[in-house]
């Protein structure tokens, strides 16, 4: 009898609501008083910039030169020698010339990124017996020897992938020098280009024996690489961001006309900015493969539909910024693999106060841990302006209270929360819910 009661009261307050939210009620957009007031105070980064002087700067006692994108070819006679820290990267350098950092002796990273470097002299590296990182990834060497390395005996962390590795006999030395147990951080995720038989293997996992057995006995046939279906090329690549390493591994994809979240994306990425592109959706699984990110910003998007898979895999997410978006809710499940997240920034988006929105609203009261801002209703009109939670008091306040079945140790709003689960995963199963009426 009660759970009849029950029915029949949840029937009618979704028929108020149903009402309330028919014709008549605008989807108003909110005019935006927006207060920018949060807003820094950074000029507009120039791009393409060659003859523009490098940046010199100390950051917790070490000086960096920050040279990215200036289109040079070659280091220049007037950098300074203490330097301990050195952007190069997205330039035109083509050759690593022997004993061209020689002088940079205290030099301890290297980011040589994104340039068309094909060549690697013997003695490119002389004199760098302090470099523990030098990234080399995005350019265009085929192969590269053991010996380079000589002088660098404290390097401890190289970034090869995205080059055209010829795997080849000649890359012996470098390859067994890569497998060495300790080096654990160097060359991961390179991967052979050619030959065929050899083509996506990763450096890594060479069988290094077999690298100079070509002449004697050909590789047998792959039979396996038949029925493979044909890998489909990144649309969206992202080498078109800036990478930068220090202080942390950032993706800088800010302003560059994104319609997709970019492929590709190096997996040790702790910092992602994709604001201000025009992404406007996400897809299931989009991060999987960006396990360590921690900052994720998608804010000024026109984002207007998550999937719930969208963010499967980032389980150490601390911070999302939606902010400046088109949602009007979440789909259950959206926010369900995001274990870590601290803060998430949901201002300035066109929330509409439906049952929708309850599952957002739900998932942030039992994750009280987790800060949020900018939770207010801008449709239907008559919720305009209130904060979500308000509103959601009200569709319980709808239903006089004397009537509602009491449960004397459950807040009717955990209630809620129960119900929402239940029927996704009623929905999720495909039994309908059969109202009495
Ligand atoms: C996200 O990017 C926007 C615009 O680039 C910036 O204003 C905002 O502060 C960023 N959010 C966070 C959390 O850093
Ligand atoms: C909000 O996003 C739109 C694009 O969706 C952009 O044109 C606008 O400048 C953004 N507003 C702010 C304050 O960043």
């Amino acid at each position: 009898m009660q759970a009849l009661t029950i029915v029949i009261l949840l029937f009618f307050c979704k028929a108020a609501e149903l009402r309330k939210t028919g014709p008549g009620t605008s989807r108003s957009k909110a005019h935006h008083g927006r207060a920018n007031g949060d807003r820094r105070a950074w000029g507009p980064v120039k791009r393409y910039a060659p003859g523009l002087p490098c940046d010199i700067y100390s950051y917790l006692h070490e000086k960096y030169l920050d040279c990215q994108e200036r289109r040079l070819v070659y280091v220049l006679a007037d950098w300074p020698e203490d330097l301990i820290h050195m952007l190069l990267a997205r330039n035109k350098i083509r050759t690593l010339k022997n004993s061209m950092f020689a002088k940079f002796r205290k030099l301890k990273s290297l980011d040589l990124q994104q340039n068309d470097i094909s060549k690697i002299e013997t003695d490119a590296f002389f004199g760098l017996s302090r470099l523990t990182t030098l990234l080399l990834q995005h350019n265009r060497i085929k192969v590269l020897t053991e010996e380079v390395f000589i002088h660098t005996p404290l390097l401890n962390y190289l970034r090869l992938y995205d080059n055209p590795w010829r795997c080849s006999c000649e890359m012996e030395t470098l390859v067994t020098m890569l497998q060495i147990p300790r080096n654990r951080n160097l060359g991961n995720y390179a991967k052979c280009e050619g030959p065929e038989d050899r083509k996506n293997q990763k450096l890594k996992e060479l069988k290094v024996e077999e690298l100079c057995d070509e002449d004697q006995k050909p590789p047998a046939p792959r039979n396996q690489a038949v029925g493979k279906p044909p890998v489909i090329k990144p649309v969206v690549d992202s080498s078109l961001c800036h990478i930068y390493v220090f202080p942390i591994q950032t993706l800088d994809c800010k302003r560059k006309e994104l319609r997709k979240i970019p492929t590709n994306i190096p997996p040790d990425i702790v910092k992602l900015d994709l604001s201000n592109n025009k992404i406007n959706q996400l897809r299931p699984k989009e991060f999987e493969d960006v396990h360590e990110l921690k900052r994720l910003n998608l804010s000024s998007n026109g984002i207007e539909f998550i999937d719930p898979a969208a963010f499967s895999g980032l389980t150490h997410l601390e911070e999302l910024d939606l902010t400046n978006n088109s949602l009007q809710n979440f789909d259950y499940g959206v926010l369900e693999d995001l274990y870590f997240l601290k803060i998430l920034w949901l201002k300035d988006n066109p929330w509409r106060c439906d049952y929708n929105i309850h599952y957002l609203y739900y998932w942030l009261r039992h994750h009280y841990n987790v800060h949020y801002n900018g939770l207010e209703c801008k449709a239907p009109t008559e919720y305009k302006g209130w904060f979500v939670g308000k509103y959601v008091r009200s569709y319980f306040e709808e239903c006089p209270k004397d009537l509602l079945p009491s449960y004397p140790d459950q807040d009717p709003e955990d209630e809620e929360w129960d119900k929402i689960h239940k029927e996704h995963i009623a929905k999720t199963q495909g039994v309908r819910i059969t109202v009495i009426g």
